[in-house]
């Protein structure tokens, strides 16, 4: 056998004793379970690189302290040899009736053990988690929720179009273009409950009766409305020949930059355009002087309101990105 041959058999076994490696069920008596406090930041972001969770878009690094401190959310980890290794938050919405679980991440030494898996069977189980509906969140990315999607485990309830726009300045857009005299307003928290009692209002705007902000899928319930504003979410609206439109607009910073997650319900019309400025006024000042990635969450991407408001700003689409966001519910088990 010449000495090419014996090195790619070499390798061959090294590659296939890896995996194997790789899908070894982790020894259970290993792991320990514990709820996540404020002060286990770098712990839980040294489980996996940033770059490495939701295609870089990973918003944990930034809203770490947000999200554990909101009155829904619970962080929960897996460790090994007291390193943590596996993390999700559990967040409770709808009166606490439903179960999302968020920002899911384990240590790519682990990954396909089945220890997320484990760490989702010890919440559900030691937090009473059982009883209520488990929803899930995600985008096309997500082959292993696809899977269930298309193997129907899990029901479509709402899917929403997302296209990305880079903006360079969103200073400089501000100063190029006045917002004048305009019928948008903010939407405070007493006037969502308003929209949310409205039959007709709700109807119109989220259709399939839930709204979807900055990734979570929010039943319109009172008790939802502060944990929709809690992550320092604007909303806008406006009423403009008999149509309602309302944004939502949340910043965060990833590996991707400055994202700026904007979720649109109602229809679109011209006053998108002020809307989006209006919103750049808010955006969070840490941000103002760098570029931006807008992530628009509407039903339709295509739609030619959002094509004639980019450009009107000058605001580049990318044409790349093409995803859609899902929103399912499942069966406990
Ligand atoms: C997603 C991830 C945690 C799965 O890790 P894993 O080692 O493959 O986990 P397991 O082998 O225990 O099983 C995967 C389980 O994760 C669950 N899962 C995957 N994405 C999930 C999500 N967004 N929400 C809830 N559960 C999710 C699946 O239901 C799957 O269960 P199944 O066995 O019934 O199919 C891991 O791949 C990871 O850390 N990815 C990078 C982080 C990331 O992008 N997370 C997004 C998902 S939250």
């Amino acid at each position: 056998m010449n000495l090419k041959r014996t090195f790619h058999i070499i390798r061959r076994t090294l590659q296939i004793a890896s995996k194997i490696k790789q899908y070894d069920a982790v020894d259970t008596k290993r792991i320990t379970f514990q709820r996540v406090k404020v002060d286990d930041y770098y712990k839980v972001l040294s489980i996996r690189s940033p770059d490495d969770v939701y295609e870089g878009y990973d918003y944990l690094p930034d809203r770490f302290h947000k999200l554990i401190s909101s009155s829904s959310i619970e962080g929960y980890a897996a460790s090994i040899d007291n390193k943590l290794v596996a993390f999700q938050l559990v967040n409770l919405l709808d009166d606490g009736r439903t179960v999302l679980t968020q920002a899911g991440r384990v240590d790519k030494e682990y990954e396909g053990t089945g220890l997320y898996n484990a760490l989702d069977s010890f919440t559900q189980h030691n937090y009473n988690l059982l009883g209520r509906q488990r929803t899930f969140s995600f985008d096309e990315h997500n082959q292993t929720l696809m899977k269930h999607l298309y193997a129907r485990k899990m029901e479509t309830v709402m899917s929403r179009d997302v296209s990305a726009y880079h903006v360079k300045s969103h200073k400089e857009i501000l100063k190029n273009n006045t917002i004048g005299p305009s019928n948008n307003n903010t939407i405070f928290p007493v006037h969502l409950k308003e929209v949310f009692k409205s039959e007709k209002t709700s109807r119109e705007l989220f259709p399939e009766g839930r709204m979807l902000c900055f990734y979570v899928p929010y039943k319109l319930k009172d008790s939802n409305i502060p944990l929709i504003y809690s992550q320092g979410t604007k909303v806008l609206g406006s009423f403009t020949e008999g149509s309602l439109l309302v944004t939502a607009g949340t910043s965060f910073q990833c590996s991707k930059g400055h994202v700026f997650v904007l979720d649109v319900y109602g229809t679109l019309n011209e006053t998108f355009v002020k809307h989006i400025l209006q919103h750049f006024r808010h955006v969070d000042l840490r941000f103002f002087n760098e570029p931006m990635e807008i992530n628009v969450h509407c039903m339709d991407s295509g739609n030619q309101y959002i094509a004639d408001a980019m450009n009107q700003l000058d605001i580049q689409k990318d044409e790349s990105f093409r995803d859609v966001h899902h929103v399912t519910t499942a069966e406990m088990n």
